[in-house]
Parts: structure tokens; C-alpha cells; sequence
């Protein structure tokens, strides 16, 4: 019998350890054989923690489990939820770049191959560089981490730059709030990344890589640098990569927790270990990165879904998808829902089918407010745009940005203004102080709410020119994205900017 206990770091912080001990203990008190796999999560994080059980005839699945749960796990007489696979939340999702999470043994490089892995990398290694560079770019892969820039553009760039030295950095320092698929990729599956860097690597000519992981996620930490150290065992990186004669290999760095460092530019300061400040483009990356060397810097969900493009073919994956958004998306549902985790669908899908259907409302059980899809930077949709089908012309056209792909859901007594403050408030504490229009206008824009807070309405333009100036004048993202959190809530939501005014009067 084997009994799958995720080791995923949410599961953990619902209490999947005592579980997994329980399951030992318990099984050691009656004398029974059982293997405990710990695996990654299935992503349903409101069954967490979710353990499966194999007796040979499929997986069973249960949960949320309790370590008092186990004797009648372990009886067959716990009432069960059937099969993962049947559950309506994982039984409506195209799982491509998680396809593995949460089903293999993450360190286990025999399961990952015995369950598609390393396919690609081995037909990538009869590749040339360009022929690999053109299969991404066939894909329509874009760059996950928020931009959405073409992946084969970029390699392509790195690729016809000539240098003695080129680098893959994997950005890993996944800041947005309410974001987690590069953790739970990373955690779960993460010779998915590693093959992906390898594929990278032999695309552009670059014989070295970097994950640049944030502090904050000290359990994917260790499990990459333990599979980092497999895979070199293994000959999957290394001077010689399955023995092709081609050389790759590769490092975890850990970040020191700056929001800002998540911005490539800011990132590859620090990973050259100086302070993470923004460097202005051009020159990009692309041409003079890490240490002023050609350097592709991708996000880890762009990285991990190269290997599943390289297994099935570009056009499997082109096959998917809505427009120019080619693929899945790697949505990841949080905040005030009922069902919250990780749904990975093709573009398409309407915002309302995934808040409300998909996701079943608020876990209030109150309307749906707002929405806040991208991020901390990212717009605060209201019901009146669900029908905004997720895919990031879409969601621009809508006023609002697919960013990295999450999803925050507030209920009725969300209050907007107090939430555009704090967009504000992140901006000017996260501001890496480089350019005027962030590092100061965040600061007036928090004095500015106030005052519209206050009850003086005349302070409402001023917020949105500062809200201009701060979009056409910041060097980088986090200045240049703020206003959509607090243009987009006074926009939708003008009686949260009223109402103080009201009772002040
Ligand atoms: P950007 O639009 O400046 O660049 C996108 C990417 O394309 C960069 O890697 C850039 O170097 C590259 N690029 C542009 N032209 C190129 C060319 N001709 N050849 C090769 N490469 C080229 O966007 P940026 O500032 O890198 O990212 C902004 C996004 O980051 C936002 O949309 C936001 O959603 C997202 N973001 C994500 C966070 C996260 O936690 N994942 C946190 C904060 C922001
Ligand atoms: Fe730094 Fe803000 Fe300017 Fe970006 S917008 S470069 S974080 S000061």
C-alpha cells in the first residue's frame, strides 16, 4: 500500500506532517507494510491536507485530513472523495505544466521520467540551438512572470548575441501577493524547471543557470537544491548532459526578500550581489545581464512549461488557448473564496465562470466586491467585467492585467479605498527609490488618499494625475503599475471615495 502525504508547504501549514506521522505510527502499531510517499499538492488547498491512498486498484483520495482521521484511513472505512482525477475542481482543468504536481515523488528523477519527464529534453539534445529557439517560438509561449513578452523573441535575441558567456536566470522570487504556482511548481516537480533551463540553455548557447528563490519559501529552497544535486548525479546537468557532450549546469541563490528584486533588472543586481535597485533598459537582459552577459531571464511557470512543449510538440501546445494568449494559464485562486488553490486552464475562460463557478464565491458566502487579478499591481475587477475572458489582450482591453496570474477575491465588505491606500502604501515601502515618480509620488499618493478619506473631494483629481504621472514617468513596474490597483477601485468603485466625505459633511 502507498499512501501519498503532500510535503507541498501549504499542506504543511495545514498540518500535513502530524499526518504523515500518524500514518508511520499507526502503521507501526499494527504491524502493517506501507510505503508514505510525501508528493507535492494537487493544488485544491481547501483539502488540504489531502492524502491518497493506493491499495493497487487507484488512487483514492481524502480530505482534508486529521492525524485523528488516520486508524480509519487506514481501516478503508474514512468516507473518501474517489478519485483526484474525478473531482470537479481538477476534472475541469488541462493540466500541461503541472501535470506531474502532486503525482510523483518530487525527488524521484525514476518517477519524473516514468511519468514523461526528461522526453523533451532528450528531443531537444538532437536539436540545434535555432531549431529549439523556433519550436518555443511556435508554441506561442509568453513570459508567465507578468509581461507576457514572446519567450522565442527573447531567446532569439540571446541566441544572435555573441559572447564567450551566456546565462538562464529563473526568476524565482515570486512577490506578488496571492500568487504561489512557481512555489508550488518548484516544491512539487521541480526537475520540470531544471529540464526547462537545460532546454533553455541549449537553445541559446548558455552553459550556466541561476534560480534566484526568495527567502520566504525555505521548503522549495531545499527541495531544489536537493534536486539540483540529483539531477547532477544523474548527468542531467553537468559538463556532459545525457551524454550528448553538451555542458549545463546550474545554482540555487536565495534573495533577501525585496519585492523590487522580483523586477529581472533589480534581480540580477542582487544575484551579482550588489543592492537590488532597478537598472534602466537598454541595454536589455537579453544583451548585457548577469554580469553583463547575454542572459535569458524567465519566470519559473515560462522555464517549467518548456519541457511539456518539447515532450508533445509546439503545436500541441499552440492548441490551446485564446488569440495571442497561446497555452494554459497557471491561475492561482486566493483570498476570500470558497475553493481556493491552483487551476491551470487554456486562456479563454471567463473571469466569472473561474470567481464564481469554478472557485463557488466567497467563502463568506457574501457577493463578490472586486476581484484583484495580477497581483498587488494588478486591477480591482468588479462583477460588471466577469464576462472578460482571461487572456491578457483581454483582460488589457478590460482596463486590467493578467500579470502573474492571480486571483484575490474580496466580499461586499471589502473597503476599496482603504485597499487603493495600501497599493499606495506597498508602492512606497517596496519602492526601490531610484526614479521621482515612485519613490515620492507613492508617498504623496498616500497622503493624497487620505485627504480624499478626510472628506475633501478636490484631492480626487489629484490623485489621478499623480496616478498619470506615476504610469508614464516610473522606470520599472511597481511604480508604473500602481495606479491600476488605485485607479481601477475609484474608478469602479467611486462610493468607498464618497462615502467619508458624506459622513464627514
Ligand atoms: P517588460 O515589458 O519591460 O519586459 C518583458 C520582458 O521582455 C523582459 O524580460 C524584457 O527584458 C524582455 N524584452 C523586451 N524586449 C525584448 C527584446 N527585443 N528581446 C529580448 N527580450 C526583450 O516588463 P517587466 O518590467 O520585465 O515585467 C513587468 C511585469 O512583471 C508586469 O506585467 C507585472 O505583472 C509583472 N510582475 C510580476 C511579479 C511576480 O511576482 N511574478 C511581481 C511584480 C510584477
Ligand atoms: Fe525603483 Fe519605483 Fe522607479 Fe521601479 S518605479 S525603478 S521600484 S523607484
Amino acid at each position: 500500500m502507498k499512501v501519498y502525504v503532500p510535503m507541498d508547504s501549504a499542506a504543511k501549514a495545514l498540518g500535513a506532517d502530524a499526518v504523515a506521522e500518524a500514518v508511520v505510527a499507526e502503521a507501526a502499531r499494527r504491524g502493517m507494510t506501507l510505503e508514505v510517499i510525501r508528493n507535492g499538492t494537487r493544488g485544491m488547498i481547501w483539502l488540504e491536507p489531502l492524502v491518497e491512498v493506493d491499495t493497487g486498484a487507484g488512487r483514492q483520495a481524502y480530505g482534508p485530513v486529521a492525524p485523528g482521521d488516520v486508524p480509519a484511513l487506514l481501516d478503508g472505512t474514512l468516507p473518501g472523495l474517489g478519485r483526484v482525477e474525478d473531482i470537479a475542481f481538477f476534472a475541469r482543468q488541462t493540466r500541461l505544466t503541472f501535470a506531474r504536481c502532486g503525482v510523483t515523488d518530487p525527488l524521484s528523477l525514476d518517477d519524473y521520467a516514468a511519468h514523461g519527464g526528461l522526453a523533451g529534453l532528450r528531443r531537444a539534445l538532437g536539436m540545434t540551438g535555432a531549431q529549439i529557439v523556433a519550436e518555443v517560438t511556435d508554441s506561442g509561449l509568453r513570459g508567465r512572470g507578468g509581461a507576457g513578452f514572446p519567450t522565442g523573441i527573447k531567446w532569439n535575441t540571446v541566441l544572435g548575441a555573441v559572447a564567450d558567456q551566456k546565462y538562464i536566470v529563473c526568476n524565482a522570487d515570486e512577490g506578488d501577493s496571492g500568487t504561489f504556482a512557481d512555489r508550488m511548481l518548484m516544491e512539487g516537480d521541480p526537475f520540470t524547471l531544471i529540464e526547462g533551463m537545460v532546454i533553455a540553455g541549449l537553445g541559446v548557447g548558455a552553459s550556466r543557470g541561476y534560480v534566484y528563490l526568495r527567502s520566504e519559501y525555505p521548503d522549495a529552497i531545499s527541495v531544489m537544491n536537493a534536486a539540483v544535486q540529483i539531477a547532477r548525479g544523474a548527468g542531467v546537468l553537468g559538463p556532459d548532459v545525457l551524454g550528448s557532450g553538451r555542458a549545463f549546469d546550474m545554482e540555487i541563490r536565495v534573495g533577501a526578500g525585496a519585492y523590487v528584486c522580483g523586477e529581472e533588472t533589480a534581480l540580477l543586481n542582487s544575484l551579482e550581489g550588489k543592492r537590488g535597485v532597478v537598472r534602466a533598459k537598454p541595454p536589455l537582459p537579453a544583451l548585457e545581464g548577469f554580469l553583463g552577459k547575454p542572459t535569458v531571464v524567465n519566470n519559473v511557470i515560462s522555464l517549467a512549461t518548456v519541457p511539456v512543449i518539447f515532450e508533445k510538440g509546439a503545436a500541441f501546445y499552440a492548441g490551446f488557448g485564446l488569440g495571442r494568449s497561446r497555452g494554459t494559464v497557471t491561475l492561482q485562486i486566493a483570498g476570500n473564496v470558497a475553493r481556493g488553490g491552483l487551476f491551470e486552464t487554456a486562456f479563454g475562460m471567463s473571469l466569472g465562470e473561474l470567481v464564481l463557478d469554478v472557485a463557488g464565491g466567497t467563502a463568506s458566502g457574501r457577493a463578490v466586491k472586486a476581484v484583484q487579478v495580477g497581483g498587488p499591481l494588478g486591477a480591482y475587477m468588479p462583477p460588471a467585467t466577469f464576462d472578460t475572458a482571461l487572456g491578457y489582450e483581454d483582460l488589457d482591453a478590460a482596463g486590467g492585467l493578467i500579470g502573474h496570474a492571480g486571483v484575490v477575491v474580496f466580499d461586499d465588505t471589502a473597503d476599496m479605498l482603504g485597499l487603493a491606500r495600501f497599493a499606495m502604501e506597498f508602492c512606497a515601502v517596496e519602492s526601490c527609490g531610484k526614479c521621482t515618480p515612485c519613490r515620492i509620488g507613492a508617498v504623496r499618493g498616500v497622503e493624497t488618499i487620505d485627504r480624499i478619506a478626510r472628506g475633501d473631494a478636490e484631492a480626487i483629481s489629484l490623485l489621478t494625475d499623480l496616478c498619470e504621472t506615476m504610469k508614464d514617468g516610473s522606470l520599472c513596474a511597481l511604480g508604473g503599475f500602481t495606479p491600476y490597483p488605485v485607479m481601477s477601485a475609484l474608478t469602479h468603485f467611486p462610493k468607498d471615495f464618497a462615502r467619508r466625505k458624506e459622513a464627514a459633511e
